[in-house]
């Protein structure tokens, strides 16, 4: 009797797993009900707009671009890239006010930081007798555009420049700071003036950047660029233009197989730039939409850009709602493109690492591609196809329960 018993518990502790593990780490595309089903790095969400409403396991996170390999130039690496990453949905100003003011993400900046965000878009302003974070126009700033002060943002880049030692962070500044070495003063108070990586550094001539090795071994880890070009001379901060190419923001921006620069940005195949950038967002940001723009349009712009800028892949790729995507999203956008600049794979996850070198050109393709993304349920009639790899999970953990019972009973006769 006591054996039995025993056996009981056992059949029914092996049950519990087994239920607890079907509903646990489901890989990308794998039908979901909440963010913890998936697996690390995915979020479960839908793309209504993509006609997808079962929800599915997204990705959130890129792979680290500096996993395969640190020994390169920056310029060989491609880096997720928020636009206007403190403009939070929902939030208040720090003012207390109500935000009238377009937002275009939907996490803290310490979170975007952590899901492998390394360039920031932020618009600085002059308010308060301090610089904020401000979406607002004609350069003024209003306690209802105001979002927080920068130095509250810039300290959380900061912790986590200094958690992170391996870590590069960029930050473009849309400038509209007047007050005298207002920026300089910021970032001293924010105390990141000791991750600064030197303007004189910055290759003018089309040349490669330094090493990330060598970035992190000098702790020059902290990338910034200004919209204001005085401030290359007076304050020592690199204007964005001498050192990156950057197509079109907003609608301009979107129009599939064309690729134009931004007004203020040279041609994006001008070679004297090291860096490209690629911007992918509309006008006025889309919470519902962004899912749809951050798969394959993203992917197809991305293409697009790399053949303007003179078959140069994106270093920068900036959207909105980066978590957002009907699959891959914007962290495959940059895995494409860092394999790519890395070893001329199609994805980062192919580069064949040797000795801690990637030779260029030698791809490991996995011979099983991953699930098809939420497309294929649109576009295929067949019920259930576009969750054939949920499907197979199921079967295998079915097999897998029903042995183990199979085994426990065994032992009960
Ligand atoms: C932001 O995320 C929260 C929590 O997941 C969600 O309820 C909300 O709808 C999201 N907002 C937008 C604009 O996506
Ligand atoms: C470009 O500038 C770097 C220094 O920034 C210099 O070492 C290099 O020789 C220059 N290359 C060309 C082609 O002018
Ligand atoms: C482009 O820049 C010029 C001067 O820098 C400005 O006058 C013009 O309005 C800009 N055009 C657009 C479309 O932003
Ligand atoms: C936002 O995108 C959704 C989905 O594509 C669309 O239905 C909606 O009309 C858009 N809203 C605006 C204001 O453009
Ligand atoms: C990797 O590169 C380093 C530096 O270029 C070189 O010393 C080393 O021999 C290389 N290792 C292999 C396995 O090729």
């Amino acid at each position: 009797m006591a054996t039995l018993l025993t056996n009981l518990q056992l059949q029914a502790l092996f049950i519990a797993i087994c239920l607890f593990s079907s509903s646990f780490c489901l890989q990308i595309g794998e039908t979901c009900s909440k963010d913890r089903d998936c697996d690390a790095g995915l979020s479960c969400q839908t793309c209504a707009a993509n006609g997808n409403t079962r929800p599915r396991c997204t990705r959130i996170q890129p792979t680290s671009p500096t996993s395969k390999v640190k020994g390169l130039p920056f310029n060989r690496y491609s880096w997720l890239t928020t636009h206007n990453s403190y403009a939070r949905a929902g939030v208040r100003s720090d003012t207390g006010s109500l935000i009238v003011a377009p937002m275009n993400q939907n996490d803290t900046v310490a979170n975007q930081l952590k899901n492998g965000v390394r360039g920031l878009m932020l618009d600085m302003y002059d308010f308060n007798n301090d610089v904020w974070l401000c979406h607002s126009n004609g350069g003024k700033c209003y306690s209802f555009t105001a979002f927080q002060p920068a130095i509250n943002v810039l300290r959380d880049i900061k912790s986590f420049l200094d958690s992170n030692p391996s870590e590069i962070v960029t930050i473009f500044i849309e400038d509209y700071v007047e007050s005298p070495s207002g920026l300089t003063k910021v970032f001293e108070a924010a105390d990141l003036k000791k991750f600064w990586f030197p303007l004189a550094q910055m290759p003018k001539n089309g040349s490669d950047w330094p090493t990330v090795d060598d970035m992190v071994q000098n702790n020059q880890r902290l990338v910034v660029f200004t919209s204001k070009k005085a401030k290359e001379a007076s304050e020592g901060i690199a204007y964005e233009w001498n050192y990156v190419v950057e197509n079109q923001y907003g609608n301009g921006g979107m129009v599939p197989g064309s690729c134009p620069s931004r007004n203020e940005s040279s041609p994006m195949d001008t070679m004297s730039k090291s860096l490209v950038l690629v911007n992918y967002f509309r006008d006025l940001p889309n919470a519902s939409a962004s899912c749809m723009d951050n798969s394959a349009p993203l992917l197809s712009v991305s293409k697009t850009c790399y053949e303007a800028a003179g078959k140069r892949w994106p270093n920068f790729i900036a959207v909105d709602y980066y978590e957002k995507s009907d699959g891959g999203g914007a962290p495959e956008a940059v895995d494409e493109a860092s394999g790519h600049l890395i070893c001329g794979c199609d994805r980062i996850t192919y580069c064949k690492v040797n000795g801690g070198n990637v030779t260029f050109g030698s791809c490991d393709v996995p011979k099983l591609a991953p699930p098809p993304p939420a497309a294929a349920t649109t576009t295929s009639s067949q019920p259930g196809s576009g969750n054939f790899a949920s499907r197979g999970k199921s079967v295998q953990l079915l097999w897998l329960c029903g042995t183990i019972l199979a085994t426990t009973l065994s032992i009960q006769i």
